[in-house]
């Protein structure tokens, strides 16, 4: 098989790492070589010392789709879960990536706020802290991800479900 790309984005407990994690379980079972570069892990190794304006985001985002890239042209499969904001940088990862599949998680910031596993939203509201996406700071859905998950309505069963129904449809996975 080829390797491909599946670029996780959506707002801060929106379920990119969770999906993310079930996802590799997954393809692994099905023989797909398969590295996760977790959104929180990436910033604690290969972007460490960056912050989160707007430039340090897209340096971060194009970091992340540097490894991906190299990943997959080496026949595996990258997974990768950061919120990646800004659609033109996320689109410029598309542009130099083959086979490149985003995964737009989808959830209302009330039910973020909701959940806040973190307490980050309860924070940012708070205005204890400043430039939190979504909050005061943007978010860009993308205009046409090949795969859309509304995380604040589906199990994380169903989610993984149409990752993977998508990934077969694409060709990506036997
Ligand atoms: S980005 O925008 O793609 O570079 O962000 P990312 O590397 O995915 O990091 C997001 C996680 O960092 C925590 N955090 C913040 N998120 C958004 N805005 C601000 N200002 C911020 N400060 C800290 C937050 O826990 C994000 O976690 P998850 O849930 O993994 O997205």
């Amino acid at each position: 098989m080829s390797g491909f790309v599946v670029w996780f984005t959506g707002l801060s407990g929106a379920g990119k790492s969770t999906l993310g994690a079930m996802l590799a379980a997954e393809l692994r079972t099905r023989g797909v070589h398969v590295e996760v570069l977790d959104g929180d892990e990436v910033r604690t190794h290969l972007s460490k010392g960056l912050g989160f304006s707007r430039e340090d985001r897209d340096t971060n985002v194009r970091r992340i789709g540097f490894v991906a890239k190299l990943v997959a042209r080496s026949g595996a499969c990258a997974i990768t879960g950061a919120i990646s904001p800004f659609r033109a940088i996320r689109d410029e990862q598309r542009a130099q990536i083959d086979r490149f599949v985003e995964v737009y998680c989808s959830a209302s910031i009330d039910a973020l706020a909701e959940r806040d596993p973190k307490g980050l939203y309860r924070k940012a509201l708070a205005g204890e802290i400043k430039g939190f996406t979504g909050i005061d700071d943007p978010y860009e859905p993308p205009l046409a991800p090949e795969v859309t998950l509304y995380t604040d309505r589906e199990s994380k069963e169903e989610s993984l479900a149409k990752i993977v129904a998508r990934l077969e449809e694409l060709g990506h996975v036997p």
